[in-house]
């Protein structure tokens, strides 16, 4: 039998599709990295729930896609807690018919410390909010995807996960499970269609990290990203979009770094000197 030919460019479009966000609020009015996603999934044509442990986080969201004349509804839902995962999910399937796309975007900065200073419970705590909610939306969300064929995963984790260098150990900790988790789980699932990748930004300003900076701060680390700009949620929620739809029909274990090029290295004098010369 011959082989279907691919000669149609991908279409960009999410009419149809239902998604999910988590963390699909953000402090107050700012734009964080999985409202930015829900508000650009939304723009595609998508449904989307917006899942959040703060309702009124989650409603603003609402109120930007409304004003849009975009689909989505807004739902309270604590994700470290498989019951309401489970609820969050059937209630996507009951009232739309199907899940599509789930966008894993929940994660804190859980407790400072390194391994000796460390809180053990509070440890315990974030690796639950940070890497076990991504299972559980998984879990609960894969069944309707390989009922239809198709889904689409994206795990948001962090450069963090990517690299050393952070203060604390359990954030760094965490975010590298979730990129390797994202990797185990496109291996489980891509025979079924279902597509697993995920999103690791820099140190972009939302208001996650919003309260810590000083203007100073914000302009020095402007400065220090390879291409002078400071990065928003938007620039993370167009790559959410990208990896969640079509368009990235045969990409799938990915770790998409949105980052100004941090994890690619910073030009060094040093280095330049110890150049071979031709
Ligand atoms: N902001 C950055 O610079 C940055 C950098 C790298 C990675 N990230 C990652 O991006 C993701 C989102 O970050 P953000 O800056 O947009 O954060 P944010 O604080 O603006 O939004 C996160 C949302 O998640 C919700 N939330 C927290 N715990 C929850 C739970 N258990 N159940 C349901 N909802 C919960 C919060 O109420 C909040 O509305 C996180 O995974 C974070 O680690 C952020």
């Amino acid at each position: 039998m011959a082989v279907a030919q691919h000669t149609e460019p991908a279409s960009g479009s999410l009419v149809g599709r239902v998604a999910i966000v988590t963390g699909a609020g953000s402090r107050g009015t700012g734009i964080g990295n999985g409202r930015a996603a829900a508000i650009l999934l939304a723009r595609r044509g998508a449904r989307v729930l917006l899942l959040d442990a703060q309702m009124e986080a989650a409603l603003e969201t609402q109120r930007w896609i409304d004003a849009e004349g975009g689909t989505s509804l807004a739902l309270e839902a604590n994700v470290a807690e498989p019951a309401q995962c489970c609820a969050a999910v059937a209630h996507a399937a009951e009232t739309w018919g199907r899940v599509d796309i789930l966008v894993n975007n929940v994660g804190v900065g859980g407790p400072a410390g390194n391994a000796v200073e460390v809180d053990i419970e509070a440890w315990d705590r974030a690796l639950r909010i940070n890497v076990s909610s991504m299972m559980l939306m998984a879990k609960y969300a894969i069944p309707h995807m390989r009922r239809q064929g198709a889904g689409s995963i994206v795990n948001i984790a962090s450069v963090a996960g990517l690299i050393g260098g952070t203060p604390a150990l359990l954030y760094p900790t965490s975010k590298g499970a979730v990129v390797n988790m994202t990797r185990a789980m496109a291996a489980h699932h891509g025979t079924e269609g279902i597509r697993v990748n995920c999103v690791a930004p820099g140190m972009v300003h939302t208001p996650m990290v919003a309260d810590r900076m000083t203007p100073e701060v914000r302009e020095q680390r402007r400065k220090r990203s390879l291409l002078h700009t400071e990065g928003s949620g938007w620039d993370v929620g167009h790559a959410v979009v990208y990896l969640a739809s079509d368009e990235a029909r045969w990409v799938t274990g990915v770790i998409l770094p949105v980052d100004a090029g941090a994890t690619a290295g910073t030009l060094s004098p040093d280095l330049k000197a110890d150049a071979p010369s031709t």
